[in-house]
């Protein structure tokens, strides 16, 4: 059996064999982007590289990236899909190109994984008004001994990738497929078709343009590659499994929960097993239930999990163990996990109880207005505002009941409480990730100049929690367990304003992880032994672990002035600040 540590070894061993090196997986939320909720992919990190920053670990990288993707959630269940998942990624950054990427793909899948050459399929890009047929990507497979009837052309739905939010990096694809040896479900049926006998397991994006907020494809200063191989569906398919829920990864989840329920329902089992992963995860990053953004995709998890394990009539409590095998089948992968599994715990329990609270009543109010007939997005919206039911629970109760809920108008209400709502307000903010624009620029460095100013007046003990910057404002979270005094936040506008006055320069300079913590750097330190990071220094003020880009003086940063400060969670602070 080929085990899921085991395709990571081989994926990781290969790349590095071929020059390339290994980063560390990127926390789950992305930093610098408002566009997404969550990293979604091995690229989305990799964003301001890909555009053409200088990448501390050169132009040849190589990745397991944790993801979560919450598009396909009604989906979770079926054979290939879950919200969280692992992705294995390798990366040109203006480096090789088709030729030797497409080779690369080739020799791992034949050599190293051993898949039989007579089983693989793939699909390129068919070309469009914008961009040509990829004949260039058709001609290397074939000389590679695929054959013609097994390579097929698709339009920009199948064969395009990116980008990853609203903007960025992008380009056309082609991907690799295994036949199962199912029967064809129709005469047309091919890669692509998702009746099961076509496994997608790779796809290398040709990233040549970057999707501007305007809506143009510009061509990207360089010419990258970007790959990405789902972990859970390649070991499935080499393990010739019928599913994912059947790998070394979901196993004893499964088992797990089988033997805490009642009642046997394989779809709801595997919902169970992929959302409390999924949430343990979330939970581990310190996201915690709410009804916005990302906690709010967090509570959906959770909530829809207890809901299937009511159908599963699952025993009191039996969560904290499946929450636990997941914690120590990933741990020494993801650190976090074993670190925060006590906060993992305790608010997997609390939101538990706080919709056991709501539950009933919700339930009763359910009843009351499906004896109306159909459900309209307005009272979805009641249900989920106060009673907190998921849009998703309340279309499932509706199914059980042969009522339809009105979704788009439950989204237009749930789009109108954003709006109001300050956190969801981010969203008209332009930019993300994929702007690096002069004000983000500045806007970065000005963070590291608030960090270290916060340290210097609130204590030693304060650290980045997360941070997020738009042309517009920079927004910094960190722990500290008060409400910070007026005196207190004009001394810190004042530090960072006397740093900007005195005209620091910004150096950047590259060294390995551990030489960047012998220094005292500050950073979140959960790269891997070994790997090379830059280290942004202000002059001697500060100095932190850091991706850029930076502005090269402080000077250039204006005046800078805090305009909130407020609690986000127990313990967590935040504050906006602006340049002036
Ligand atoms: N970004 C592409 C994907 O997610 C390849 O890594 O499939």
């Amino acid at each position: 059996m080929m085990k899921t540590n085991d395709l990571k070894k081989k994926y990781i061993d290969f790349f590095k064999k071929q020059n390339h090196e290994e980063i560390n997986s990127a926390s789950i939320i992305p930093e610098n982007d408002p566009t997404v909720l969550f990293t979604t992919a091995g690229m989305h990190p990799l964003v301001p590289f890909l555009l053409g920053e200088e990448h501390p670990s050169g132009k040849r990288l190589v990745s397991v990236q944790k993801c979560l993707r919450t598009g396909d959630i009604d989906d979770v269940g079926d054979s290939t899909h879950n919200t969280f998942f692992e992705m294995l990624g390798n990366w040109s950054l203006g480096d090789y190109w088709k030729k030797e990427s497409i080779g690369m793909c080739y020799d791992f899948l034949i050599n190293v994984l051993k898949i039989d050459k007579k089983k693989l399929y793939v699909t390129v890009f068919k070309g469009n008004d914008k961009v040509p047929k990829d004949e260039e990507s058709a001609k290397i497979w074939k000389k590679l001994g695929i054959p013609e009837e097994r390579i097929f052309y698709m339009p920009k739905e199948d064969n395009w990738w990116g980008p990853a939010g609203e903007t960025g990096p992008c380009g056309p694809d082609t991907e690799m497929f295994i036949d199962t040896g199912k029967e064809k479900c129709n005469e047309n049926c091919k890669p692509g078709c998702n009746c099961g006998k076509y496994f997608e397991i790779w796809n290398s994006v040709f990233m040549e343009y970057n999707k501007t907020k305007s809506g143009k494809y510009e061509p990207l200063k360089q010419k990258n590659v970007d790959t990405g191989m789902g972990v859970e569906r390649t070991v499935a398919i080499l393990n010739n499994c019928e599913s994912v829920y059947e790998i070394d990864s979901f196993k004893k989840l499964i088992k797990k929960i089988r033997e805490n329920s009642k009642n046997k329902n394989k779809k709801a089992e595997r919902i169970v097993a992929d959302h409390l992963k999924a949430s343990t995860f979330l939970l581990a990053e310190k996201i915690i239930p709410s009804n916005l953004d990302r906690g709010y995709v967090l509570r959906r998890l959770i909530r829809r999990t207890i809901r299937y394990s009511k159908i599963l009539e699952t025993k009191e409590n039996y969560e904290e163990e499946i929450i636990k095998s997941v914690i120590d089948f990933y741990k020494e992968d993801y650190p976090e996990l074993d670190k925060n599994a006590d906060f993992i715990l305790k608010e997997f329990k609390k939101e538990k109880k706080k919709f056991a609270r709501t539950l009933k009543t919700g339930l009763r109010k359910f009843k009351d207005i499906a004896k109306d007939g159909d459900i309209s997005g307005k009272d979805a919206f009641l249900l989920f505002q106060s009673f907190g039911f998921p849009i998703e629970m309340t279309v499932e109760l509706g199914k059980e009941k042969n009522l339809k809920v009105d979704v788009n108008g439950f989204n237009k209400e749930y789009e109108k409480h954003k709006k109001m709502s300050k956190k969801g307000a981010n969203k008209k903010f332009k930019g993300g990730l994929a702007d690096s624009s002069k004000e983000t620029k500045k806007l970065h460095t000005a963070t590291h100049l608030l960090g270290e100013a916060l340290r210097r007046v609130l204590g030693k003990k304060v650290e980045q929690r997360g941070s997020n910057i738009t042309p517009e404002r920079l927004r910094f979270d960190f722990n500290f367990d008060r409400k910070l005094k007026q005196e207190e936040i004009e001394e810190i506008e004042k530090i960072v304003n006397e740093k900007i006055n005195q005209d620091l320069d910004i150096v950047k300079k590259e060294m390995s992880v551990d030489e960047a913590k012998d220094i005292g750097a500050k950073g979140i330190f959960d790269e891997k032994y070994g790997e090379k990071v830059f280290v942004y220094f202000i002059d001697d003020f500060s100095k932190e672990i850091c991706g850029g880009p930076h502005v090269k003086k402080t000077s250039e940063l204006g005046k800078f002035k805090i305009v909130k400060e407020k609690s986000i969670a127990a313990g967590t602070r935040r504050i906006k600040a602006i340049l002036k």
